[in-house]
């Protein structure tokens, strides 16, 4: 089966469980879906040179290996932070972290989580925390000090989410059965361990004042890589490596921005160049429509480390548990192998 029929079946699975307005929270996307849909077309559109006369004596497992950030991986295809996934799965997020252990992939933990960090990280896979910086600092403090204390790798300071897009009114209505506080106040005391009832409402809404700073705000505070998510410019990366980042994430957020947004494929060839002229050192990684082994491939020889996934793997917790998360993870893999064993070593 192609990873495409793959995806179809799991999200025609998941949609069949789902109330209708959580399917449409997570397929939902910015302004007409143009990003989303160009997204798509663009990673499949991808185009690959073969080389060849390399040898192809590797194995499977060489072939897929990598590393992010120094840790060891046996796969570049990476789980997307996502929010609220206890929606799609009773254990949520450490439901996902057990298909990424077994795969030897990583995930993102989003700022919108509803589980306890150590229930992701009892899993056992490396896992990086996803930070939405909130108005009221000190909480947002508070979160990166537990994530790293749970034993994060890294912290994923998402960029991109500046204004209130027509996707998140729909989550804003989500009824609290089928989908716990957002980054409200039980949540985030639970996760906190702090006392909020002291604290102004607007505290756990997002800041206003995020900047290049506060890239070294967070890995001073924690000791912790940090990667920027949702770099489209040449100058934001090159920005933002200047500034101490880790790495950047080529992302339009699944096309839930800007509808009018350029796709993170059309962006990456200039991101990866931006970055290099600062530091080579500096990671890039793409998401935001990475469908199939070849667009993975692509993504590695333009100079990216490694792809995240994400709808296909919401869809596939919310349908098969773990078993679905797995299941994209493994397809997108052997995909990914068959291609470079193909195409040669492409990556640049
Ligand atoms: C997301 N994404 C996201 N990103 C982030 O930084 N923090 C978050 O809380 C969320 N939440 C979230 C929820 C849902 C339901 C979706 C679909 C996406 C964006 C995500 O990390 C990633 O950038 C995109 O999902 C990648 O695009 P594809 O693979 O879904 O097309």
């Amino acid at each position: 089966m192609t990873t495409t029929a793959l995806f179809e079946q799991l999200e025609a699975e998941a949609r069949a469980g789902l109330p209708a307005h959580v399917a449409g929270y997570v397929a939902a996307t910015a302004g007409a879906g143009q990003c989303h849909a160009e997204g798509l077309r663009d990673w499949a559109a991808a185009r690959l040179v073969p080389r060849v006369l390399q040898g192809v004596s590797r194995t499977d497992e060489q072939l897929a290996a990598t590393t992010v950030l120094g840790t060891p991986l046996r796969t570049p295809v990476l789980l997307a932070p996502m929010a609220q996934q206890v929606a799609a799965h009773p254990r949520g997020e450490a439901e996902a972290a057990r298909a990424v252990a077994a795969a030897g992939s990583l995930l993102g933990v989003s700022t919108n989580t509803a589980v306890p960090f150590d229930a992701v990280a009892q899993a056992g896979a490396p896992w990086w925390y996803q930070v939405y910086v909130l108005r009221d600092r000190s909480l947002t403090g508070l979160l990166v000090d537990r994530a790293a204390a749970a034993g994060a790798s890294a912290l994923v300071l998402t960029v991109d989410t500046t204004a209130l897009t027509q996707v998140d009114p729909a989550a804003a209505s989500i009824e609290p059965t089928a989908w716990p506080p957002g980054p409200g106040r039980e949540r985030l005391t639970a996760l906190t361990g702090a006392d909020l009832a002291d604290r102004d409402a607007g505290a756990a809404t997002p800041a206003l004042d995020v900047d290049l700073a506060t890239i070294g705000w967070l890995a001073e505070r924690t000791g912790l890589p940090v990667v920027v998510k949702g770099v489209l410019h040449p100058d934001d990366a090159r920005a933002c490596a200047q500034a101490g980042a880790a790495g950047v994430v080529v992302s339009t957020h699944g096309g839930r921005r800007l509808g009018e947004s350029v796709t993170s494929a059309a962006a990456l060839p200039g991101v990866v160049a931006a970055v290099r002229s600062v530091d080579p050192a500096v990671e890039v990684y793409a998401d935001s429509g990475v469908r199939s082994g070849a667009a993975v491939a692509w993504a590695l020889a333009q100079g990216a480390r490694a792809v995240f996934v994400g709808r296909p793997a919401w869809w596939g917790l919310a349908a098969r548990g773990a078993d679905g998360v797995a299941a994209v993870l493994d397809a997108l893999t052997a995909e990914l192998v068959t291609t470079l064993r193909q195409c040669g070593d492409v990556r640049a």
